[in-house]
């Protein structure tokens, strides 16, 4: 008799080409800690990648910039230089080392950024909002700190093509850089989102208007990455109903229809969905349950990641009751680097520290403790007291 009630996220599971041996997914997380100048993984990096690897585990990268210009937040690392390259392949070698996965997640980040963080790139943008630099509650990750965003501009269809480009490269890098896949980041409002949300999205071009239209970006962007490494080898993350970073729309429900519906023609290795009771990195819907997961699973006919918000336990139901076949988890993935092996066991989960999620050192980074060395910390204050007492 099993000791936990994770029986079904330990079952194995094949997702596009790769062996999974259990279904607890490390989600993307920015935690900006990448070397600058130049945005390069580096040492630091490899540690808390090597410390959350499993055996037969799919782990997805931080967002990673895919050009300077869309590199908008201080401190992720990017795919556009061959040190970059270098970087993620030291870490890439790592994870393979333990048998694990991981896949490399595209990100632009569009009018979310500040130009001290694009070299000076003034951020674009499917349209252009004023109140998005003036709004006092957004800030951006900048090398001087945080600070308003930079005034955006929308871009012009003919520079579109060049956009999709740079997510092409991007996902070239991830092959040399020996990642087994990668995943394209549409949710939270970044660019593709920017797109896909009509209360950003007020274009009057091929690129705006009808939801066919709006989500056009999307689809050329998972197209281009399609055509580097095969449907089965990409993945695609969305935020149905999600509001991060400003974004809105006025008919969730069937644009996100839509675009799981024609993701669907791609053979993808899975479609990625953040509940929206969470909004980027926060729980604003207590008590909701899964309910984009649940809803998709009717559309979409491939593999499935649910994230956002799970618990150990309501993460086995959704797998169990067949909404998602996979959980991905963010906040307790990078508290607990054993993530995978504290739920087979049923063991406690180390209590995430938001104070230091986007702070530049190991201080919260791969300091958190593995479940060995907290019973091993606890057994040597033990002695000290015995000895002292
Ligand atoms: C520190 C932090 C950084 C994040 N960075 C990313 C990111 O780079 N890309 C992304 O798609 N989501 C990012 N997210 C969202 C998470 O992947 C996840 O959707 C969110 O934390 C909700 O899941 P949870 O309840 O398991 O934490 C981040 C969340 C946190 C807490």
């Amino acid at each position: 008799m099993n000791m936990s009630s994770a029986d079904m996220l330990f079952t194995p599971i094949q997702v596009g080409s790769m062996e999974l041996k259990h279904r607890v997914v490390m989600a993307p997380l920015t935690r900006s800690r990448s070397v600058q100048p130049g945005s390069i993984p580096g040492d630091l990096m490899l540690e808390y990648y090597s410390q959350r690897a499993s055996d037969g585990g799919l782990i997805v990268s931080e967002g990673t910039s895919i050009s300077i210009a869309g590199g908008g937040w201080f401190g992720a690392p990017g795919l556009y230089s061959d040190e970059q390259v270098a970087g993620w392949r030291r870490i890439t070698d790592a994870v393979h080392g333990q048998r694990g996965y991981i896949f490399s997640q595209l990100w632009h980040t569009g009018r979310a950024a500040h130009v001290d963080s694009t070299h000076g790139t003034t951020p674009v943008s499917s349209s252009v909002h004023p109140e998005y630099w003036q709004d006092p509650t957004i800030q951006e990750s900048t090398p001087h700190g945080w600070r308003p965003p930079s005034p955006h501009r929308a871009l012009e269809i003919k520079e579109i093509p060049y956009i999709v480009g740079e997510y092409r490269k991007a996902a070239k890098r991830a092959k040399a850089a020996g990642f087994d896949g990668v995943e394209l980041h549409a949710g939270n409002g970044y660019l593709p989102d920017q797109f896909l949300q009509d209360g950003i999205n007020r274009r009057t071009d091929i690129y705006g208007g009808s939801i066919e239209n709006r989500s056009r970006f999307l689809l050329q962007v998972v197209s281009a990455m399609v055509s580097v490494w095969g449907g089965s080898r990409v993945g695609v993350r969305i935020a149905p109903g999600g509001t991060w970073n400003g974004v809105s729309d006025s008919n969730p429900i069937a644009l996100f229809d839509y675009v799981a519906g024609q993701l669907n023609h791609f053979g993808l290795a899975y479609l990625h969905i953040i509940e929206p009771r969470i909004r980027g990195n926060v729980l604003i819907a207590q008590g909701q349950g899964h309910i984009a997961t649940a809803r998709l699973r009717r559309i979409f006919t491939g593999t499935m990641i649910a994230a956002g918000g799970f618990e150990p336990g309501t993460a086995e139901a959704a797998v169990r009751n067949g909404d998602a076949d996979l959980v991905a988890f963010g906040r307790h993935f990078l508290a607990n680097p054993d993530l995978p092996k504290r739920i087979k066991l049923g063991l406690p989960l180390n209590a995430y520290d938001r104070s230091t999620f986007y702070t530049f050192a190991a201080r919260g980074y791969t300091d958190y403790p593995f479940h060995e060395q907290r019973w091993e910390s606890l057994a040597s204050t033990q002695a000290s007291h015995a000895k002292n007492n």
